[in-house]
């Protein structure tokens, strides 16, 4: 019959030309091995799609930490700190919603253990931080009335709940610290920055569930160029009819943060989310000629032209991340996928980080 049909046996049985010997094969978990959930993990990699983005990201994030504990060159002192920078500084970026949800206790994790260098954060991912030490954030639903809540009180992120009386206890907190700052800028001669701020802040909370909290103890730096976009600036504002002159210096912080770049004897970016956080450190990776290594996770689609979607390989283009860097996107929410990678890096290689940590 197939003699009937000219080209159709041509077209559907096309020979194909051999693949390479070493593609992986698709096959995804077997959950006859019963559940073991690191094995259905590492069976990423072989499953496809985000699943194999995700096993990518697995991989680019431990050879991020190899680098790491590689012992430090004796003679490349980091400006901004005076020690000695290790094998790889790891900068790490997140939105300010993921404070707000529970991947604060990762990112928590990662700080208190000191296993990350450079924090890059907006302004909603440090005040929510001490927020939660002064009280809860709630569980709600996607689809609760903005009116109805807005009558309560109560404010929405996404699903999360937080009853606005959390920002008037905030407002308490905070208050007598920034007139402390004023103080001692006007008589000692403090030159505040957003970083000296946030550090000052971790201090003052003296709290060990905050990531800031950590980052002062472990002298872990947090830049935040746009500080005053959240509740924190709303604070600043007031205050500044109380007790005017507050000044923070956002230049001093740009350098310190590129120092960190420059000095660095390698780099890693993990970056959660876009927007500031994302281009902030990816800029400050251009300073040395781009990132050795990048996982990016995020929403961000890149046909709109924002640097929030943009795809790793528009940022080799302009020098944040080196040519020959294999970098990794994941497509998808933050919440569901930096706690497996945690798991699956840092976390599973706890005891050696925190030796070298000690070492
Ligand atoms: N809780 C809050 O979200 C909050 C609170 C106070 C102030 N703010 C302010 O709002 C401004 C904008 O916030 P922003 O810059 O932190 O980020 P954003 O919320 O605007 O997100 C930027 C991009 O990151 C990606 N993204 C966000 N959440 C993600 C997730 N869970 N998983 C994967 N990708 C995700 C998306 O592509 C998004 O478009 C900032 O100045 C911040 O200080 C936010």
């Amino acid at each position: 019959m197939a003699e009937h049909l000219p080209g159709a046996r041509e077209a559907v049985l096309k020979g194909s030309t051999p693949l390479p010997d070493d593609l992986p094969q698709i096959r995804g978990y077997d959950f006859n091995q019963g559940v073991d959930h690191r094995a259905l993990l590492q069976s990423y990699l072989t499953t496809g799609f985000q699943a194999s983005s995700f096993a990518q990201a697995v991989r680019e994030i431990n050879k991020m930490i190899e680098k790491r504990l590689e012992p430090a060159e004796e003679e490349k002192e980091c400006e901004s700190s005076n020690s000695k920078p290790p094998g790889c500084t790891i900068f790490l970026g997140y939105t300010s919603n993921l404070i707000s949800s529970g991947v604060r206790e990762t990112i928590r994790y990662l700080v208190q253990h000191k296993m990350v260098d450079v924090i890059v954060t907006t302004a909603g991912g440090v005040e929510e931080d001490f927020i939660k030490c002064l009280a809860p954030t709630f569980l709600g639903e996607f689809n609760l009335q903005g009116k109805e809540l807005r009558q309560r009180g109560i404010n929405r992120i996404g699903n999360l709940l937080v009853p606005n009386d959390n920002y008037c206890m905030f407002e308490d907190w905070l208050m007598p610290i920034l007139d402390q700052m004023v103080q001692e800028q006007k008589t000692e001669g403090t030159q505040w920055t957003p970083s000296k701020m946030i550090h000052r802040l971790g201090k003052e909370i003296n709290n060990p569930d905050s990531v800031y909290y950590w980052a002062y103890r472990n002298d872990i730096p947090v830049f935040s160029p746009a500080l005053t976009d959240g509740s924190l600036g709303d604070m600043i504002y007031f205050h500044s009819y109380k007790n005017p002159g507050l000044v923070l210096d956002i230049v001093e912080d740009i350098r310190r943060m590129n120092s960190n770049a420059v000095f660095a004897k390698r780099t890693g970016m993990i970056i959660l989310g876009g927007g500031l956080v994302k281009h902030h450190i990816a800029n400050a990776n251009l300073m040395r000629n781009g990132a050795d290594f990048a996982v990016f996770v995020n929403t961000g689609q890149e046909f709109d032209g924002s640097d929030s979607g943009a795809h790793p390989d528009e940022a080799v283009s302009w020098g944040k991340i080196r040519m020959d860097a294999k970098p990794v996107k994941v497509y998808g929410d933050a919440s569901i996928i930096f706690p497996l990678l945690v798991a699956e890096t840092f976390a599973s290689r706890a005891s050696q980080l925190i030796q070298e940590k000690r070492d």
